[in-house]
């Protein structure tokens, strides 16, 4: 009997989209040292693509807020600047994944983090006989630039509307401009825990990244510029990919 065909292999066969008016559906994997922008790309591309933004580090600060059960196994643990067991990561995101509006595609942001999750997310997907493609997307940016940006993150814990003091300030320092909440900081977002992180994603997330250029759709961008330009670079390289393929 012939061997179910690896996803990524599919990604290398099946077209995505033979004109730019037609959105590419599909599965997105946003990559890059914390603060490169995967979430800020991400909520773009969900918006342009019409798939949902599934951010493994937003789901966790959800439970982390509600005080459930897996809210409160990993709070100390993401305010250490450290990763969550795979265990517990592939659990949430199996539940997230189960629901039915990932069934044309999604964008993830901040999963797979290790070989171990990267492997299981394979396999899921070839177990269920998923056929859509999977790009890769690597956004870079200096390590001076991530510190300033992550440094200078704000959040508005009520509508989740991210801003940078920066480089995109709120009109009324502190506060939110859509519902004027008072902005707060990530608890992971202090100058050492971030040092921290980065170390982290050298040694486990690195690998990761490795594992997929080889094995899908591979993209790296760069991170520096306006919002818009990036996701203009996003862009143009899956068009570029898909027309390729097609
Ligand atoms: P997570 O929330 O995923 O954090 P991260 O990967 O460290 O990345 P960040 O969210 O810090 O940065 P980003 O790339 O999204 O940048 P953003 O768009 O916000 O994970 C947090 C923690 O959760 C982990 O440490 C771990 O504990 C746990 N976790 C999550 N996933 C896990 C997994 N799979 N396994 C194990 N543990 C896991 O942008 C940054 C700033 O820059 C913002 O202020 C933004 O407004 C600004 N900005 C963005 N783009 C631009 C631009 N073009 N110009 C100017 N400013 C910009
Ligand atoms: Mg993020």
């Amino acid at each position: 009997m012939e061997s179910p065909m690896h996803p990524a292999q599919m990604v290398s066969v099946r077209p995505v989209r033979k004109t730019a008016a037609k959105p590419p559906v599909g599965m997105v994997l946003l990559f890059g040292l914390p603060g490169a922008g995967k979430g800020t790309q991400a909520k773009e591309l969900s918006k342009m693509w019409g798939v949902p933004h599934i951010s493994t580090g937003d789901l966790l600060r959800i439970n982390v807020a509600h005080m459930t059960p897996l809210g409160r196994a990993v709070k100390n643990i993401m305010d250490r600047g450290e990763l969550v067991p795979d265990s517990l990561m592939k659990e949430m995101v199996e539940a997230r994944l189960q629901k039915s509006d990932t069934a044309r595609g999604c964008i993830l942001d901040g999963f797979p983090r290790t070989l171990d999750q990267a492997s299981w997310l394979i396999e899921r997907l070839t177990t269920l006989r998923v056929s859509f493609p999977i790009f890769a997307v690597r956004i870079h940016l200096s390590r001076n630039q991530l510190l300033r940006r992550i440094t200078g993150r704000r959040h508005c814990s009520l509508c989740q509307t991210t801003f940078n003091i920066y480089e995109n300030p709120p009109k009324r320092e502190g506060f939110c401009d859509l519902d004027n909440t008072a902005l707060s900081q990530r608890p992971d977002d202090t100058e050492a825990i971030v040092k921290k992180r980065f170390e982290l994603d050298a040694a486990l997330t690195a690998p990761v990244i490795e594992y997929f250029r080889t094995r899908t759709q591979f993209i790296e961008v760069a991170g520096d510029g306006p919002v818009g330009s990036i996701t203009a670079r996003i862009l143009a390289a899956v068009d570029r990919l898909s027309l390729v393929q097609a």
